[in-house]
Formats: C-alpha cells, sequence, structure tokens
C-alpha cells in the first residue's frame, strides 16, 4: 500500500450533510458541514424525507468545495468511506451512492462505515490514543457505553432502555419553549441561573437507574418529571428566570445520573481491561456542565478523560474518513453491493436483544 493516504469520507445519515479529506498521518484536509437546521426547525425535529433531498440537492457541491479547500482532485484520493447505517435510510443511500459512484468510477476500494464506529474511534484521530478504551457515546440517537477493544471490536456495557439523552434534552427544551435542537438552548438558559443550589432545590427531578445494578440508562421518567414542572409553572410563556433555574436542574440531574452509570462501567472495565482513557464522543458531549462531571469523574477514578473537539464531536465527515483510514491500513473494504443499514450495533451480540441501537 502506498503512503501517505487519503480517505474521503462522507456523512449523511441525519441532518448534517459532511464531507471530509483525511490523510493517515492524522491531518484533516479538508472537512465541511452543511448543517440542514433551518430546514427541520419548523417540524421540530428532523424529517427524514426532507434530510435525504437536502443531501441530494448539496452533496456533490459539498465534496467539490472540500476537494478545493484540501486543493487536491480525485486522481489523489486512496479510498472512499461512506457511513452506510445507523440512521435515516434514504439520507445514509444518499451518501452510499455517491461514495459508491465515485469508487467505481475512480476503481477505488470502497468502505462502509458504521456511524457509531466512527464516534468511537474519533479520539484515536484527535489524540492518539491506544486500544483499549472506554466511550461514553451520546447523542439524539444514541446513549451507549462501550469498550473499544480494536477496529471492529466493541463491547456494550451499557444502552438506554428508552430514550437517547439528546433526544431527553431536545424534547426538555421544547416542552420549556426553546427551539430544535434543544441541548445547546438548555445549556446557554442553565448558564443563566442565578443560584444553582436553590434551582435544583426548587426543580426535584428523579435520577431514573442510579444506584441499580449494570450500566443502562433511562431517561423517560425525568422527561416526565419535567412535564409535571413546565405544566406547574404559570401558563403561557414560560418566564425566562423559570426557564433558567429548570435548565440548570435539568443538567445537573443528568449530569449525576451519567456520572453514577460511567462510574459503575469504569469499575467494571478496570477489572477487565489494562485501558486508562475515558472518552465522550456525540453532540451532547458538548454540553460543558457534563464535561465538567466527566473531568471530575475521571480524576477520581484515575482515569485520562478524552474529548474530542467540538466540532468533531458532533456529526461530520472527518471521523468518518478516520474510520475508512483505519479500516483500509488493515485491509478491509466493502463490495459495491454492501446495504445501508438503518440498524447497526457496534457490539454485534447485543443485536438480537438491544431496543436502542
Ligand atoms: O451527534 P449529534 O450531532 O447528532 C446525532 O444525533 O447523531 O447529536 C445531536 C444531539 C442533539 O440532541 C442536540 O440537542 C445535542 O446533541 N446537543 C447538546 C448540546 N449540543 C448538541 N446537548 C446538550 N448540550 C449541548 N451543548
Ligand atoms: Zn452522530
Amino acid at each position: 500500500m502506498l503512503f501517505p493516504m487519503i480517505v474521503l469520507g462522507i456523512e449523511t445519515s441525519c441532518d448534517e450533510t459532511a464531507v471530509a479529506l483525511v490523510r493517515d498521518d492524522r491531518t484533516i484536509l479538508a472537512n465541511l458541514v452543511l448543517s440542514q437546521l433551518k430546514e427541520h426547525e419548523a417540524f421540530g425535529g428532523v424529517v427524514p424525507e426532507i434530510a435525504a433531498r437536502a443531501h441530494l440537492d448539496h452533496l456533490d457541491t459539498l465534496i467539490t468545495a472540500a476537494l478545493s479547500d484540501a486543493d487536491i482532485t480525485f486522481d489523489d484520493l486512496d479510498a472512499i468511506a461512506a457511513t452506510s447505517g445507523p440512521g435515516l435510510i434514504g439520507g445514509v443511500m444518499v451518501g452510499m451512492m455517491a461514495g459508491k459512484a465515485i469508487a467505481a468510477a475512480r476503481d477505488l476500494p470502497f468502505i462502509a462505515v458504521n456511524h457509531l464506529e466512527a464516534h468511537a474511534l474519533t479520539p484515536r484521530l484527535t489524540d492518539n490514543i491506544d486500544f483499549p478504551y472506554l466511550i461514553l457515546l451520546v447523542s439524539g440517537g444514541h446513549t451507549q457505553i462501550l469498550v473499544a477493544e480494536d477496529v471492529g471490536i466493541y463491547k456494550q456495557l451499557g444502552t438506554t432502555h428508552d430514550d437517547a439523552l439528546g433526544e431527553c434534552f431536545d424534547k426538555s427544551a421544547k416542552l420549556m419553549g426553546l427551539p430544535y435542537p434543544g441541548g445547546p438552548h438548555v445549556e446557554k438558559m442553565a448558564a443563566l441561573c442565578k443560584d444553582a443550589e436553590k434551582a435544583i432545590a426548587r426543580f426535584p427531578l428523579p435520577a431514573p437507574m442510579a444506584g441499580r445494578e449494570g450500566c443502562d440508562f433511562s431517561f423517560s421518567g425525568l422527561k416526565t418529571a419535567m412535564r409535571q414542572h413546565v405544566e406547574n409553572l404559570p401558563a403561557g410563556d414560560l418566564d425566562p428566570e423559570d426557564i433558567a433555574d429548570l435548565s440548570c436542574a435539568f443538567e445537573h440531574k443528568v449530569s449525576e445520573i451519567v456520572t453514577d452509570r460511567l462510574g459503575r462501567a469504569i469499575t467494571d472495565f478496570k477489572q477487565k481491561y489494562a485501558g486508562k482513557s475515558l472518552v465522550v464522543s456525540g453532540g451532547v458531549a458538548a454540553n460543558l456542565t457534563l464535561r465538567a462531571a466527566l473531568k471530575t469523574l475521571s480524576n477520581q477514578q484515575d482515569m485520562e478523560f478524552v474529548a474530542p473537539p467540538l466540532n468533531l464531536c458532533s456529526d461530520n465527515g472527518a471521523m468518518i474518513a478516520w474510520t475508512g483510514i483505519e479500516k483500509h491500513r488493515i485491509g478491509q473494504s466493502d463490495p459495491l453491493d454492501i446495504a445501508a443499514r438503518p440498524r447497526w450495533p457496534l457490539d454485534q451480540s447485543v443485536e438480537k436483544t438491544s431496543a436502542q441501537i
């Protein structure tokens, strides 16, 4: 195999059309993300059909722009990687078809990337960390605690029984009248809270699953409690001070829940593995209160805390290209008739049992 290797990564599994070019020395040559937020905002969530059409409208322009940013041509590419699941199937198919077409036209290997694996491998792109490591993956669609043992080998320690954490942020935000996606708005409002202790006492919230065996999550009880608090406030538009207090109480409870579950996972991890790193990834990893709680937990448990930069925590093409590099350099690629997978758990042993993959 010739070095250096450059891989084109395409991400279209949700509402971001993203394209990147990454070199195997971990240099990101181009990394473009086109958010479809405006197109979905009015609906309060991602509309799959709109997302797929928007990917189709923008993907080829974005690929051309990425090549131009990196000052290279298709001739310089060594492989094409595209998200092939899990995700919204229409969008995934748009990205895969574009990737396969380039691979076929240029006679290049095509690598079908698991979106979750791409989140999981991001700290190897950003921080060059060694296997094994512990990952908390928290996004709009996923809440999982995993051990990354090697490329393609993951062990799931915990998952959610109902909502994903990002979804819980988004739904709670909606209850308070905040726009979609709610996570960043809840964080902004929580930062305006004048007295965190008072807010936490004023709006008591449950910590479902806390203290229980295992490392699984549940967020539906938290969401229900948020609804009840909102219903108990004066009707009509909420007072910004009330929103700030409730957002603050919510963020703290989320941090408490995640810390409890992850504390157990760390104990499990340390018993079975020699690794030292705790990685957080996915869109919710942008939350600074959560990050601070995870950093404290890592310090207490003598783990090294690794949090990729925010633009590489949320959906992006660089993580897809990097996963392509990791697989290509161990000789893995996929046939051009490989199908998209709306569900694709990282730990194959949970495929038939988990509702949240
Ligand atoms: O990974 P991501 O960009 O997309 C996928 O879901 O795959 O994650 C998006 C999720 C949304 O639910 C959004 O509300 C949440 O991440 N999010 C945040 C923050 N920024 C994004 N949640 C809490 N605090 C934030 N600062
Ligand atoms: Zn994601």
